[in-house]
């Protein structure tokens, strides 16, 4: 299918941005909006290479009137906003109900008036709660919702919401539940791109403890290409679960690789005390949308990390501005380092 006019919500974030720069160059007939609040992790200088070719529009997804006059006219939402680092959940909770759950809430109440063609809804593995480490079962599509954060539950929230109006008012809608992403463009504050922009700076990785933490990593390119295949050939009503093909990797792994690259030594790396309520293990099985769509990531996790962390070196102005915000977040809620 092809769309003249789309709608990207979230499209100055780290995803929403990557998805934008992937749909002007590979579909640069359509005409994209992008509505996006710029909270601290929404950032304009992101899309200036391409600020001419797509409408910018600042505001908040929970704007009624402004929902109704951005949407009027598209053929397709791909729907990236929200809040989305889990340490800020636990410290403002509440934001991530309202943006979250809320704010999907509206667009899609503003889709089912205005008879939207697609409603793409991107989400998250991490709705499905987590994994006993030493469990060698994944996520799929039909696992069961038990969220742990409140970031979580935000997204679990606005899930259950895209498929009651789908189910209810017949919405087209198609929904991605994604594991951990990485590459271009990442909010300084994640956990790979600020071991890198710490490293670079002089400073250690920072780990929660024991380390032994497992995510499933998905580069955000392989990502685009998902959520592009699911608008063109997903079955409406759908959900599809996207991950890497880095699988069982620990967080202290991925600590050693990024030493290993930047060629540093092995003690470049901090404990310190965990978040509350961390889930140990994400794995997503990809099986459906590789039998049903043909996807499957493009590179392995070592390549896509070798070429994240040249990124990062080679685009310090991009970063610079935002790495003191970030460890000002991390300072605020106290972290303290263990050795
Ligand atoms: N980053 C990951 O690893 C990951 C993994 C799975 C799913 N996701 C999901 O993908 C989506 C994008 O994640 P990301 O990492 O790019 O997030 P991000 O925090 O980097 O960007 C979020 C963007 O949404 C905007 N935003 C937040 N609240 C808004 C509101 N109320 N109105 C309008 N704009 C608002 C922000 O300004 C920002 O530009 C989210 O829905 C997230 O839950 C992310």
């Amino acid at each position: 299918m092809n769309y003249m006019k789309l709608l990207i919500t979230g499209g100055a974030g780290f995803i929403g941005s990557n998805f934008v720069h992937y749909w002007v160059k590979t579909h640069p007939e359509d005409e994209i909006t992008v509505l996006d609040k710029l909270t601290y992790a929404g950032n304009l200088s992101t899309l200036d290479s391409i600020k001419d070719k797509i409408n910018f529009v600042e505001g908040d997804i929970i704007d009624e009137e402004l929902v109704a006059k951005v949407m009027t006219g598209v053929d397709c939402v791909v729907h990236f906003a929200a809040e989305s680092h889990v340490d800020r959940s636990i410290h403002d909770p509440y934001v991530f109900t309202r943006s979250n759950a809320l704010g999907t809430h509206v667009l899609l109440e503003t889709a089912r008036r205005l008879k939207i063609s697609r409603f793409h809804h991107i989400s998250t593995d991490e709705v499905f709660g987590d994994i006993p480490l030493e469990a060698d079962w994944k996520f799929n599509e039909d696992s069961s919702y038990k969220p742990s954060s409140p970031y979580s539950a935000s997204k679990a929230g606005s899930d259950h919401m895209v498929r009651a109006y789908a189910h209810t008012f017949g919405l087209p809608i198609t929904i991605s539940n994604c594991s951990n992403n990485f590459g271009p463009y990442h909010y300084p504050e994640k956990f790979i791109p600020r071991s890198i922009i710490r490293l670079l700076q002089g400073e250690n990785i920072r780990l929660y403890t024991p380390g032994n933490q497992v995510r499933d990593w998905l580069h955000v390119n392989d990502h685009c290409r998902a959520i592009d295949l699911i608008l063109q050939k997903g079955k409406l009503g759908e959900t599809y679960c996207v991950g890497g093909l880095a699988k069982g990797i620990s967080n202290i792994e991925v600590a050693h690789k990024l030493l290993k690259i930047m060629d540093l030594p092995e003690d470049r790396i901090e404990l310190v005390t965990d978040r509350p309520g961390h889930d140990v293990k994400y794995d997503v099985d990809w099986t459906k949308i590789n039998k049903e769509l043909g996807w499957e990531p493009q590179h392995t996790f070592d390549e896509w990390l070798e070429q994240t962390v040249e990124w990062y070196k080679n685009n310090q102005s991009w970063w610079k501005p935002l790495a003191e915000e970030s460890e000002q977040f991390y300072q605020t809620k106290g972290e303290e380092v263990l050795k």
